[in-house]
Order: structure tokens, then sequence, then C-alpha cells
């Protein structure tokens, strides 16, 4: 079934009326957060819920990430709160998701059966309107169809879900660009299960001891289930090649992701990225977009050291790589 999508500006107050409005009747609403933008339900609405699978075409098993205003609206999802997670939530408002102990309130839906529920309270004032007007714990995965690049521009929402969402907060670009850092905070020393927007370097300097998920781990797929689905593909193959070398590999269906400048010569496309990594974090998934057209064939992309957020973005472009 299809719907009118509506795109409405994020700082007024009667689209975030009307957006509060249409969750608290089970609907769909993408909104702005500082890492990328989501697509939101109730996440307490089982009904609600599966409208955002649905629309996706997300996988069932892979669990969602539940939005909220305020630390005591975290605390009534979780069955208990372990003394790391209680430290960890010093860092919010930000780029962080913690996974806890999941209190029954929360459907299956929402948590695709786990016993766990991952939350996080978005650094955006618009989010954050939004969560205050609806009163309604959130739950949100990214706003793009499954297996693409996440939208961090309005634009990149309604390519993929026109017709699908009812309502579009247009916020303008997200200032991170990475999705959060997922943390399993029931552990007695947290564990980071994805990589993104706040750097493991900030959260050991908060918390002292993290550990980190290593993709070896046999257990990997199950503490972290988005791990086992195909992520941020383009259409075209992506190769990763070191700094320097992609120089040599031009060609008329060849686009480049480089810090570098364009080599006089090059044939292809070439597109410069920044030399800072939040730059380029806040740059990545919109070049992957715009190098993703008709008659590109490969994108080649020059790895980057993998410090700060670094270690994000090099875990993106692996996984872009993997199709
Ligand atoms: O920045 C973000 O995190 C964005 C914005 C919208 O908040 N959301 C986002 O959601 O990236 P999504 O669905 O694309 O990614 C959620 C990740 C997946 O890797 C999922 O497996 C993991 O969080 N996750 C969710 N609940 C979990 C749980 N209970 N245990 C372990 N991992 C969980
Ligand atoms: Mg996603």
């Amino acid at each position: 079934m299809s719907v009118k999508t509506a795109l409405l500006p994020a700082d007024d107050p009667a689209a975030i009326a009307r957006a509060a409005e249409v969750l608290r009747r089970g609907g769909l609403v993408a909104f702005p957060t500082e890492t990328v933008y989501g697509l939101g339900a109730d996440a307490l609405d089982a009904a609600a819920v599966g409208r955002i699978f649905a629309a996706k075409g997300r996988p069932a098993d892979n669990p969602l990430i539940v939005h909220v205003a305020a630390p005591e609206q975290a605390r009534a999802l979780a069955r208990s709160v372990p003394p790391a997670a209680e430290r960890l939530m010093s860092l919010w408002p930000g780029p962080l998701t913690l996974v806890l102990p999941r209190a029954a309130v929360v459907p299956d839906a929402t948590t695709a059966g786990q016993d766990t529920v991952a939350v996080r309270i978005p650094g955006h004032p618009a989010a954050l309107a939004l969560l205050r007007a609806c009163g309604r714990p959130l739950a949100a995965p990214s706003a793009n169809r499954s297996g693409r690049p996440s939208p961090t521009t309005a634009g990149h929402v309604l390519a993929d879900l026109d017709g699908v969402v009812e309502v579009i907060l247009d916020g303008g670009p997200c200032a991170v660009g990475l999705e959060s850092t997922v943390v399993d905070a029931t552990r007695p020393v947290p564990m980071v299960l994805r990589m993104g927007g706040l750097p493991l370097e900030a959260l050991r300097a908060a918390v002292g001891e993290v550990d980190v998920l290593s993709g070896q781990d046999p257990e990997a797929m199950s503490r972290s289930p988005g791990l086992r689905h195909r992520h941020y593909a383009p259409r075209a193959r992506v190769v990763l090649v070191a700094p320097g070398e992609a120089a040599a590999l031009g060609g008329p269906a060849v686009a480049v992701m480089s810090q570098r400048p364009r080599p006089p010569g090059f044939v292809g496309r070439w597109q410069v990225m920044p030399a800072e990594l939040e730059g380029y974090a806040h740059a990545l998934f919109a070049a992957l977009r715009e190098l993703d057209a008709p008659e590109v064939e490969t994108i080649v992309v020059e790895t980057v050291p993998e410090v700060g957020l670094g270690r994000a973005i090099a875990d993106r472009l692996r996984r872009a790589a993997q199709g």
C-alpha cells in the first residue's frame, strides 16, 4: 500500500506536532539525528514496529535501536541497569547505543526476540522535540532500504522510502554522518559491537576498560545480529586499495574516493574526500550514493588510517566492499 509522503521542515513546531500524531496512531516518520536519519515508529507497539521491517525490507532477525529523550525513559525499558551502563549513560545525548537487559514492556518485534534492548538518546534538537511531543520511545533503524548506504540527508530518505513513510522531517545534512557506536553494557567490561560515531578512544577516556567484539569471535553473529547482513552496499562493485594506488586504476566505468587530489590525466570520476576524519565521516555515505551512477561499474576506495573515527569509516568501507 502506498502513502503520500510529506517532506516537512524539522525546525517547525507544527511539523513536529503532525509527525508526533502520525507516530501515536502507529505510523512511520523519518527524522534527523546527529548520526544518520532514522525511520521511527512507536517502539512499544508491535504492529507499528512491523511496519518498519516491511518498509525497509529488513530481515526480521535484526533488532532495532530504541530512541528515548531522557535516561529515566531508558531505565524503564531495561530489567536492570548494570554499573558500566550507568557510567556510559553520562555520554548521552550522543552517537552511543547501549545494549541492556530488556524489560517485559518491549515487544519481541523490536528486539527481534533478543533478551536485550538497544537504547540511545540522540543528540539532535528535532529528534528530541519529536520524542517529547509523541511521549513514546521510538524504534528507529537507519531510514534506508535494507542494504543501501545509510541516509545522511532528507533527499536520501526520499530516494529510498518515497510512498512508504508518511512524514520525513528535513533537518539538513547529519552532523556526524556515521551510525552510533553500539556497546553491549550487560557485561562487566562493556564491549563494542559496532564501531560508530563515538570513537573507541573517547569511550575509553570516559569509562575506562572497553572490549571490542572481534569479527573472528564465533559468538560474534549472535551478539551483534546486524553483522550477519550485507550493508552499505552500492550497486557498483567496491574495491579497497592502499592510499596512492587508485591513480593507476582509471577507466571510463571507474569512480575513485581518495583523500588525494585528482592525478593529471586520470580517466573516470575522482571524488576528493576530506583529509580530516570528521569531515570524511560526514561525507562518506553521500559520496557512496553519488558515485554509484549507472555508468560506474567499480568504485575504487583508498583506505583510511584506523584510529579515532577511522575505525568506523574503515568498517563501513569493508562492508561496502563485501558485496
Ligand atoms: O545512529 C544510529 O544508530 C542510527 C540512528 C537512526 O539512531 N540507527 C541505526 O540503526 O543505525 P540500524 O538498525 O541501522 O542499526 C542497529 C544496529 C544493528 O547492527 C543491530 O544489530 C544492533 O544495532 N542492535 C540492535 N539491538 C541490538 C541488541 N539487542 N543486541 C545487539 N545488537 C543490537
Ligand atoms: Mg542501518
